[in-house]
């Protein structure tokens, strides 16, 4: 199964993800992490995606596309979750091409639904724990503008395609993966 998690900073598609990998043993491929990875290693395309993460901003699409097919080819047979991509139409759109040129196409894109002040909380609770450097709240304000104004678009993409599901994303970790588990059983028994 391949499938597609979108949402707002902080509305838990990492922490849903990992729960969705271990259940349905996918590959977990988030973009944030293949960036802040090759942060870590301090290329030269890291120093420049951490100057553009750390205001918030998105880097290019063609250096996460590029990432992005690098990782694809790594995985197993068994599907993938995407985590982070795409952000934007235009990478719903590069996204939808490479599949299709591979012959695997999304089967699902879960929309976590979560109100604004909550994801507020939860990423200033995160950045005093870990210190993740675009936790900040001058960087969280705009991550929400970008997502709203860049990201939010993908998911008519999605609906349009009659492949999307929104799922509630408040309550507990646990609440919302029963929610998401109910509504993959369903597409999968359908
Ligand atoms: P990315 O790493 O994708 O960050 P994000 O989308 O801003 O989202 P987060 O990872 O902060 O949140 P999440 O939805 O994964 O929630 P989580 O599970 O962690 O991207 C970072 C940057 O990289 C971007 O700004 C951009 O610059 C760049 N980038 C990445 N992809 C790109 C792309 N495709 N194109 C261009 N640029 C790209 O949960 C958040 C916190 O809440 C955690 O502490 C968690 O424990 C807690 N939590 C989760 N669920 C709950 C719950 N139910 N109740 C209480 N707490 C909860
Ligand atoms: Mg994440």
């Amino acid at each position: 199964m391949r499938i597609v998690i979108m949402g707002a900073p902080g509305s838990g598609k990492g922490t849903q993800a990992a729960l969705i990998v271990k259940e349905m043993g996918l590959d977990h491929i988030s973009t944030g992490d293949l960036l802040r990875a090759a942060v870590a290693e301090g290329s030269e395309l890291g120093l420049r995606a951490k100057e553009v993460m750390d205001r918030g901003e998105l880097v290019s699409d063609e250096i996460v596309l590029g990432l992005l097919e690098q990782r694809l080819q790594k995985g197993g047979g068994a599907g993938f979750i995407l985590d982070g991509y795409p952000r934007n139409i235009a990478q719903a759109e590069a996204l939808d091409a490479l599949l299709e040129r591979l012959g695997q196409p999304v089967d699902e894109a879960l929309q976590i639904d979560v109100d604004e002040e909550q994801v507020v909380e939860r990423i200033a609770k995160r950045a005093a724990l870990e210190g993740r450097s675009d936790d900040t709240e001058e960087t969280v304000r705009n991550r929400l503008k970008v997502y709203a104004e860049q990201t939010a678009p993908v998911v008519d993409f999605y609906a349009r395609k009659g492949i999307l599901s929104r799922v509630l994303g408040e309550g507990s970790i646990e609440e919302v993966f029963q929610r998401i588990r109910g509504v993959l059983q369903i597409q999968s028994e359908s």
